[in-house]
């Protein structure tokens, strides 16, 4: 397994890559990884030929107030989990390296990216959809994963692939839980112990919206209140937002027709939460 630190090393490893006929799998991380992006790396690994890992805590996506600076770095743990798992490529470039001295450019998806996370974490998504740009057009994947639990991020990015005409494809892999429903996050480990045992109380509220809309409730407003109650059901918890929306558009539904997307974060402490839980509603035969 080689680590590749430099924009120009990575964009020359993957062109000779390409000429050789190799395809590339790409998973794109800020490290500190888990079975969530094991799951990722999996599945990279089944589908193409070689599989690269980028590892970079991207300040762009970062707000002046937010963790940045103590966000999790365990590179070494990292390394060796990408080794048993068969990765090529480790991309860990520095700060410097992807936003080297003049740079400018920033890509923005303003629509896709102005509620939820948007409006909680102004210009986070204009960083993401920066990185993300230049990650994919230095890798040039084939496949590129990313996880279904940044919902928004995902729609995000294959707004800014298409608009762009990014080539290959990507694939949004389901949300890896622990047992008792919490999606996994590199953000966990911030908990406390007490907080660690009331953070399912996120997927429970979204799963008790699908179970509404399953039993026949269509009205938005009516079941992000039932989701919204059984959040603040535990004390601890400040709800930051509940939503049922459209998964092409994200806005907010009056009604649900066929699909929805239930989108949720709430704060625990000084730990944010995010997950949602997608439904369909099938016709009747
Ligand atoms: O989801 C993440 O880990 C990050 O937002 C990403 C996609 C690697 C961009 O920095």
């Amino acid at each position: 397994m080689k680590t590749i630190r430099t924009t120009s090393a990575m964009a020359d490893w993957s062109r000779r890559l390409h000429r050789e006929g190799v395809t590339i799998g790409f998973v794109p991380t800020m490290g500190a990884l888990h079975e969530g992006h094991r799951a990722l790396i999996r599945a990279a690994r089944l589908a193409c030929d070689a599989v690269v890992v980028s590892i970079f805590v991207n300040p762009t996506q970062f707000g002046p107030t937010e963790d940045l600076a103590k966000y999790p770095r365990q590179l070494r743990l990292d390394r060796a989990l990408c080794l048993k798992e068969g990765v090529d490529v480790i991309f860990a470039p520095t700060a410097e390296a992807m936003y080297p001295a003049g740079f400018q450019t920033i890509v923005a998806v303003p629509n896709l990216a102005r509620l939820w996370e948007g409006e909680a974490r102004p210009h986070h998504f204009q960083g993401v959809a920066t990185v993300v740009t230049k990650l994919l057009s230095l890798v040039q994947p084939d496949i590129a994963w990313f996880g279904q639990k940044d919902f928004q991020q995902a729609a995000v990015v294959r707004q800014l692939a298409q608009d762009l005409n990014l080539p290959g494809k990507l694939v949004v892999h389901p949300t890896v839980r622990e047992s008792d429903g919490l999606a996994l996050s590199s953000r966990n480990v911030y908990l406390s112990v007490h907080e660690r045992k009331t953070a399912p109380v996120l997927y429970r509220a979204l799963q008790a919206g699908a179970a509404a809309i399953r039993g026949g409730e269509r009205r938005g407003l009516h079941i992000q209140r039932l989701m919204a109650r059984t959040v603040t059901a535990e004390r601890s918890v400040t709800p930051e937002y509940l939503a049922v929306c459209d998964p092409s558009t994200l806005q907010p539904l009056q009604t649900v027709q066929r699909h929805a997307i239930l989108l949720g974060a709430i704060r625990l402490g000084a730990v944010r939460l995010l997950d949602n839980v997608p439904v369909t509603i099938r016709p009747q035969s």
